[in-house]
This record gives structure tokens, sequence and C-alpha cells, in this order.
């Protein structure tokens, strides 16, 4: 049976990694996929030849990738440009086209992926993400399928390299935060904004599509709580790591009675979870089924060949389901579409959970009980608190509480309530905190 042609949209590091992993693995790929996989047609505005090898391969490579889109010989689209426009206008013209879609844009399915699943839909073709979410581990697989069988309950996940990369230096190494930036930024692994790394941006559009796969619910990025990791101090993991717990940087979905939580913010975990030892760019994520209980999935979450290693597990899948009726495939968000579900997303003043708070506080007697007293008047239940020795000539001292679960909304007010306290200097920095049991 002749090779199936796929047209491919970029040769950066994914591109590259992409046509090198297929071409060396051709034979496998195609006893895996009953077919052989061919690249036919790419484009690119610049590339490193001399960098991929498989690139002689390919019949066309222009810098036209409309012209590859509309290529009648390419049956498979896979789109590796990245963000918003002109990967929309592609993917969409590809669909029109009635081509099968692979992307690792997560940026794009996170915004724009219910307009595009239901133009593929439309059309009876497949677009397949696999790569979008925490780079080669096949994420998106356990959960849509391998689960398949489980209510799931929720799930957290390290999902952005650049963050756990600098969090860890700064744990272990003591290093400061630009400079480990600088560091994975040279690695290649940093967004070419880096805001969105550090910022929580990226890890919100992974946590968006993770979501909807978990629950069944169409992609609402716009309603994803994001916090960046940028007020994480060094003193904070120091005195996280004093308390027992390693300070991640997580994507979290939890279903509740009242809504669905979608939330990405730094988080306490206690150290001897698996998921808080996952260090440097490696990614993880905790799913908890109703009938499996929690699983664990760690692997690469970017670079080069593992990023399109799973790329390539989407194109396979894809080959193999070629001949299949549109209406049997595994369903884009993994419930059939007509099944999606409209429960709300839980705004975050409602969200319930644990939290650390620092801050400064007047060396006298007394203090302690104004600020306990703000937080008893809540209903905010303190678990642990550390006073630390005040620096040389320093007239304030850091003071940590560990508190028990309490509503988003009462720890705001009890926050505003004891930054105003004469006896606080300078903000208070709040860290959600989870068991993740
Ligand atoms: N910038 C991302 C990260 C790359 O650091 O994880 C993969 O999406």
């Amino acid at each position: 049976m002749q090779a199936v042609k796929v047209g491919l949209l970029g040769l950066g590091t994914v591109g590259g990694g992409t046509v090198s992993v297929l071409s060396r693995n051709a034979e496998e790929i195609a006893r895996r996929a009953g077919r052989g996989i061919q690249i036919s047609h790419a484009a690119a505005k610049e590339y490193n030849a001399e960098a991929i090898t498989g690139l002689d391969k390919i019949e066309t490579i222009s810098d036209d990738a409309f012209a590859v889109v509309d290529d009648p010989e390419v049956e498979i689209i896979i789109e590796l440009i990245g963000g918003y426009s002109p990967a929309k206008e592609l993917v969409l013209a590809a669909i029109e086209n009635g081509k099968h879609v692979v992307t690792a844009n997560k940026a794009l399915i996170a915004v724009h992926g219910n307009e595009i699943f239901a133009a593929a839909q439309k059309k009876g073709v497949t677009v397949a993400f696999e790569a979008a979410v925490a780079g080669g581990i096949p994420i998106i697989k356990a959960m849509r399928e391998g689960l398949a069988a489980n209510q799931i309950q929720w799930a957290a996940g390290i999902i952005n390299g650049t963050c756990n990369f600098i969090l860890t230096e700064m744990s272990e190494k003591g290093r400061d935060f630009n400079s480990v930036l600088k560091e994975a930024q040279e690695l290649g692994y940093a967004e070419a904004d880096p805001s969105f790394d550090v910022e929580g941006i990226d890890a919100a559009h992974k946590l968006t599509i993770i979501g909807s796969i978990a629950f069944g619910i169409p992609l609402q990025f716009e309603k994803t709580y994001i916090e960046g990791i940028t007020t994480i101090e060094q003193q904070d993991v120091i005195y996280a790591a004093e308390l027992g717990y390693r300070i991640k940087h997580l994507g979290i979905t939890r279903k509740t009675e009242n809504g669905i939580e979608m939330r990405v913010h730094p988080t306490l975990i206690p150290h001897r979870r698996l998921i808080a030892n996952v260090d440097g760019v490696m990614n993880a994520v905790l799913v908890k089924g109703d009938a499996v209980g929690p699983t664990l999935y760690y692997g690469a979450g970017a670079g080069s060949e593992p990023t399109a290693s799973a790329v390539i597990a989407d194109v396979i899948d894809i080959v193999r389901a070629l001949t299949s009726d549109p209406e049997n495939r595994v369903p884009h968000l993994a419930f059939q579409p007509n099944e999606l579900s409209d429960t709300s997303i839980l705004p975050m003043e409602e969200v319930e959970t644990a939290y650390y708070l620092r801050m400064q506080a007047i060396d006298r007697p007394g203090v302690l009980a104004e600020v306990t007293a703000i937080l008893g008047d809540l209903g905010i239940s303190i678990e642990a608190i550390l006073q630390k020795e005040p620096e040389e000539g320093a007239s304030h001292v850091p003071i940590i509480f560990l508190t028990q679960r309490v509503q988003e909304k009462n720890m705001n007010e009890a926050i505003e309530k004891i930054k105003n306290l004469d006896v606080i200097e300078g903000d208070i920095t709040r860290i959600r905190m989870e068991i993740l049991k």
C-alpha cells in the first residue's frame, strides 16, 4: 500500500524532531501504522537544514504554508508553527480541505479548540493534539482512552517545564530567578515570550485541555484562574521545606458539588508525594479516577524529540483510523460531542484550599494574637506557625502560617485585614497548599 502523505508546517525544534524521528524509525512506524508515513510537503520560514536528519526525503519545502494545506496529495497536516495566527487559519483551511490535523499548539486548542473541533466534526476529520499537553507524556490518550471507565475526580500537574526548572534551581542551588530563566531560554524550553511560562499562561492553556478531557466540558480558557511564579521568593522555598513541603507550579482541576475548579498557581505539596520530587524541566500529571484511584504520568514536557514522539503517535493513530467511520473515532474531548456538559467552572473565590502565608511583623508581644484573632473570626483554622529570628538590626520578623482548608474569599478578606494591621509591614505572600491524596 502507498505511504500516507503528510504536510508539515514548521521546521523548528519540534518540526525538526518530527522529521528526524519519522525518518529514523520509519520501518517500525510503518509496521505499527499498517502503512508508511511520508512527509511529502513542508513549509517553514527558516530552518537549520544541518540539524535535521531525513530532510532530504521531503519532496517539496517552501515558505508557503497555505500551499501545503492546499496540496491535494496530502492527507494529514502537522501544524508546528505555534501561536494563534496564522496557525488557526491554516488549521481551519486544512479541515475545510478534508485533511486531518495534528498539532502541538496548546494556545490554539485552549482558546479556539471548540470552533476547530466543530469544523472538524462537520467535515468528518480528526484534530489530534497529544503534544499540546505535557510534551512527550501521553496524558491525553491516558485520560481519554485508558481511564475511560472512570469518573475522574481531579487532576493536578506540573505542566510547565520552565517554571519547574526555575523552582527546582531556586530550591536546590539557591539560584536567583532571572539567571535560571535565562538558562531555560538557552535550553530551548521557554516559550517565545517567557512571560507565558512564568506568569502561568502556558500551564493554563494545558490545564484547560486537561479539564475538558477529564470532565467532558467545552474548553474555557477564559475561566481558568492563573497565577505564575514571579512572587515566589527564595525564603518561601526554604520555609516550605522546613515545614515538610515543596513548592511546585501546579495546574489543578477538580470536580466539586458546586462546579469544576480550574486553577494554575504555585502550590505547597507534602515532600513525600512522588509528584513533589519531579524536578528540573520534567513534567508530571496526577489523575485520580473513582475506580482506578490516583495514577501518575511522568516524562519530558518539552524538547525536540519528546514532543515529536507525541506528534508522530497522533499521526499513527490517524493513519490506523483512516478507513474508519468518523462517527466511531475517539471523540476530540473524550466525550461524544453531543454529550458535553454545561457544568459551570467554579469562581476562584469559591474554591476551598489550605494556605501558606508569610508576613513581616513587628517583634513584640501580642502581635501573633492580633493576626490569629483575624483568622479565627473568619473561621480559618491554623495548622502550623513558624517564626524566624529577626535579621541583625531588623525591626520585623518573618512569620509563616499554614492554615487548614477554607474558601478563597475568606482568605482574601483575612489577608486584607492582616495587611492593614499597624504591626504588619508590606505585602503578605500567599501560596495555596494541596495534599493531593
Ligand atoms: N514552555 C513550555 C514549558 C514548553 O516550559 O513547559 C512546552 O509546552
